[in-house]
């Protein structure tokens, strides 16, 4: 079979077969249930098991990811639901800062039609550190991101508020080649089709209740398996199949919908007239991937540092908290620099901005001399 795939070889029976398998529980022994196909596990076993057995527990979900059905919901992610409804509160701002500017663009709906907030990483850090801290210094995020992903993953962030009476979106598969035409997806070989799946992680933080009715995503299980899938989601047979086969699961505010990029999914319609739908959109990329967005990551780490700090002084922040929220914000990769200013250090790799503040917090340096220092170490990275 050729290695380089085309539109015309899509075959919506073997994707069929793919995607009507059964879901076996035990697979997933630190799961709570499956539900409609789609495994659930709840925060509290998963924060248990994180600190005992966190390689056996991210070898289960990155099988369950590759192999599996390859999406997943943790329900109670964040026990204080206030923290998430200071973060919307910090959404809401920048939405009502913007919209006052313009009326911003989705890929899949009208202008107009849902609210959206791009890069609302930095965007949320810099209108409100306090929030950012307390929001990502949930642990979940990073054991998701990680169970992918491995280490020094990079994060980006999109909010996505759906107004009453917003459309569904079209079934689809996301970033990298999600993003492309069928001509240039057909110009990769079908390894990097594969490769494409590992180097995202698509997840959302639910930030309302969504039942049925308000549209939560619609997810179609095991369709992240069908080797040519990123040629098949605009094809007509592929789309009636998603209609009549999509699950969808209503969500409580503060769970957790994690899933392969590859698996084609749809926002759904929000029927209501009085809902709106809003969830914090995870992408986040492999330390070897470029991700799809750019995020300042200086200004993003120097909005947060001084709370950072005050938090971790007035131990407000513990350990596994700070690790957290520097994985999310700061740099975790060494590459790509210049070699002749920035050479290797300890070993293999120059320092990083998430090593470089978590030196920085841990010695307690004040912000003009971690200001300095991460000037110094953008500087020395340029060619
Ligand atoms: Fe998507």
């Amino acid at each position: 079979m050729s290695l380089f795939a085309s539109a015309a070889e899509i075959d919506v029976q073997a994707f069929a077969a793919l995607c009507e398998q059964p879901v076996n529980l035990a697979d997933y022994p630190h799961a709570q249930q499956v539900l409609n196909r789609v495994v659930i596990y709840h925060a509290e076993s998963l924060r248990s098991a994180m600190r005992h057995e966190r390689r056996a527990l991210m070898s289960e979900l990155h099988g369950l990811f590759r192999d599996g059905p390859g999406v997943l919901v943790v329900r109670n992610a964040y026990p204080d639901t206030d923290v998430i409804d200071r973060h919307s509160e910090v959404f809401r701002q920048i939405i009502a800062e913007e919209s006052a500017r313009v009326v911003r663009a989705d890929h899949f709906a009208r202008p107009g039609a849902n609210q959206r907030i791009w890069n609302a990483l930095q965007k949320a850090a810099e209108c409100s550190p306090d929030s950012f801290i307390e929001y990502y210094a949930n642990p979940l995020l990073g054991l998701l991101a990680e169970a992918w992903l491995g280490p020094y993953f990079q994060s980006t962030a999109q909010v996505n508020v759906v107004t009453p009476g917003g459309q569904a979106q079209q079934p689809h598969r996301d970033y990298h080649l999600g993003f492309q035409s069928d001509e240039v997806v057909a110009r990769f070989p079908l390894p990097l089709h594969r490769l494409s799946q590992n180097l995202t992680l698509q997840g959302a933080v639910a930030h309302t209740y969504m039942p049925l009715e308000t549209g939560p995503t619609l997810l179609l299980p095991f369709s992240q398996l069908y080797e040519p899938g990123y040629l098949a989601w605009r094809d007509q047979d592929f789309i009636d199949y998603f209609a009549s086969h999509a699950t969808q699961l209503p969500l409580q505010k503060g769970d957790l919908l994690f899933f392969n990029p590859g698996l084609f999914h749809a926002a759904g319609t929000n029927r209501t007239t009085d809902q709106y739908r809003m969830a914090n959109l995870l992408q986040i990329s492999s330390a070897f991937g470029k991700p799809m967005e750019t995020v300042n990551r200086e200004r993003l780490v120097l909005a947060l540092y001084p709370l950072l700090l005050k938090r971790v002084e007035q131990g407000e922040l513990d350990q596994e908290g700070l690790e957290a929220v520097i994985a999310m914000s700061a740099d975790g990769y060494s590459f790509p620099t210049n070699l002749d200013t920035d050479p290797p250090l300890h070993g293999m790799a120059p320092q990083t901005g998430q090593q470089l503040l978590e030196q920085a917090v841990q010695e307690r340096w004040p912000l003009a001399r971690f200001t300095q220092a991460v000037e110094a170490l953008r500087a020395k990275r340029l060619a």
